[in-house]
């Protein structure tokens, strides 16, 4: 018998090596985006007209589950859904349950846009997922419309408080921190989540959407944090709760709370990145900003079998750059945009 080159030790009890990459990254973390359709258009995200994939293009919810078991067995425990809008994928709730009951999932997290967020929030809760990221990047309904191309602002709102309601915990919301465009809303919004006690998180603009990007467009960590301090309280430092964690988390000194901040261009986080993306239409990301993907739909479709699965993922791990490189002319913008990646 020739040895798996996939595990080690002996016996039944060969446990599968990690997803280690060329740089000693351990991956852990799989995003999987359930469609490329969205009920918002933001501006920062994706064109004004887009063409959304045929249904029939979409993995199936059976695909998706083999899809994890195969990389759960592989050390992948947290899953994170995402979309384009992943509550407009029918029947949600019952990917998350049939996603909960995968052996080795510890943790199912989604991150929407929370216009549906409201009528799903309990039935995906009673489904077993317990952690959600909403994204909100402005309380001002005119501001809303400018950056998302629709209305939505009250429902946004109302989702959010459903899903304290229902027990999310916690309940982390999401901002694009854009230059010119949203530097009124960073005290709004931190009072807002100080409020009704949710972690508020600002998130550097990133060049992966539709329109042009420009270094001078992105509002920066420190001008944020600088920001809070000088409206509202000092803030403290904390360690993540995880340490792969794109966010960098403080809290308020007065106790008033956390606040996140993904500094993706001025403090990039890739040298701790633990993780894949499974787009929807099944091709295997290494990174958010990577120019090639494996294609897993044509394996899931096409008769392959797990060790077949398992190959593609070792190879997306294998073949992993360093990280992106905004900050360098090298910078090549990927073909898809954010909404088909699903962040
Ligand atoms: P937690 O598990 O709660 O920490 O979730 P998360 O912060 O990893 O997920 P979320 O979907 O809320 O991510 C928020 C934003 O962070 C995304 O929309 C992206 O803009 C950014 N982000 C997440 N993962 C990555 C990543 O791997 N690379 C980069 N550059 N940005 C990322
Ligand atoms: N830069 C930073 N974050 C972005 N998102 C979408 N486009 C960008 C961008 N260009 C974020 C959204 C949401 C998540 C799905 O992706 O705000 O939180
Ligand atoms: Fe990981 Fe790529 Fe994000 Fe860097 S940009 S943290 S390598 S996914």
């Amino acid at each position: 018998m020739t040895a798996n080159p996939s595990t080690h030790g002996v016996g039944p009890s060969r446990l599968p090596l990690p997803l280690r990459d060329g740089f000693g990254r351990v991956h852990n973390n799989l995003r999987i985006s359930v469609t490329d359709r969205c009920n918002l258009r933001c501006v920062y995200c994706m064109p004004e007209e887009v063409t959304f994939l045929d249904r029939a293009e979409l993995l199936s919810f059976e695909e998706i589950v083999r899809f994890v078991r195969v990389a759960a067995s592989l050390g992948i425990d947290k899953i994170r859904l995402t979309g384009g809008e992943p509550l407009l994928r029918r029947d949600l709730h019952r990917l998350v349950g049939m996603l909960a009951e995968v052996p080795g999932i510890r943790d199912l997290g989604l991150t929407t846009n929370g216009i549906l967020l409201a009528e799903q929030a309990q039935a995906l809760f009673d489904a077993g997922l317990r952690r959600i990221n909403v994204s909100l990047d402005t309380l001002d309904p005119v501001r809303f419309r400018q950056l998302a191309r629709r209305d939505g602002l009250e429902r946004v709102v109302a989702g959010i408080l459903a899903a304290k309601r229902a027990g999310f915990d916690p309940v982390k919301v999401n901002a694009v921190s854009i230059r010119g465009v949203t530097e009124h809303e960073v005290v709004p919004l931190a009072r807002f989540a100080r409020a009704h006690g949710l972690e508020m998180r600002f998130i550097e603009y990133m060049p992966i959407g539709a329109d042009q990007w420009e270094r001078n467009k992105v509002y920066f960590a420190h001008e944020i944090l600088e920001q809070i301090e000088r409206e509202l309280a000092p803030l403290v430092p904390v360690e993540p709760a995880a340490p792969q964690a794109p966010a960098q988390e403080f809290v308020y000194a007065d106790g008033g709370g956390r606040v996140g901040i993904i500094a993706s261009v001025s403090r990039p986080f890739c040298h701790s990145c633990n993780r894949l993306r499974l787009t929807s239409d099944g091709k295997l990301r290494n990174c958010l900003f990577a120019l090639d993907e494996l294609d897993v739909k044509g394996l899931l479709r096409g008769g392959a079998s797990d060790d077949d699965l398992a190959a593609v993922i070792r190879q997306s791990v294998a073949t992993k750059w360093e990280g992106h490189e905004i900050n360098t002319a090298r910078f090549v913008k990927p073909e898809r945009t954010m909404h088909t990646i699903g962040g």
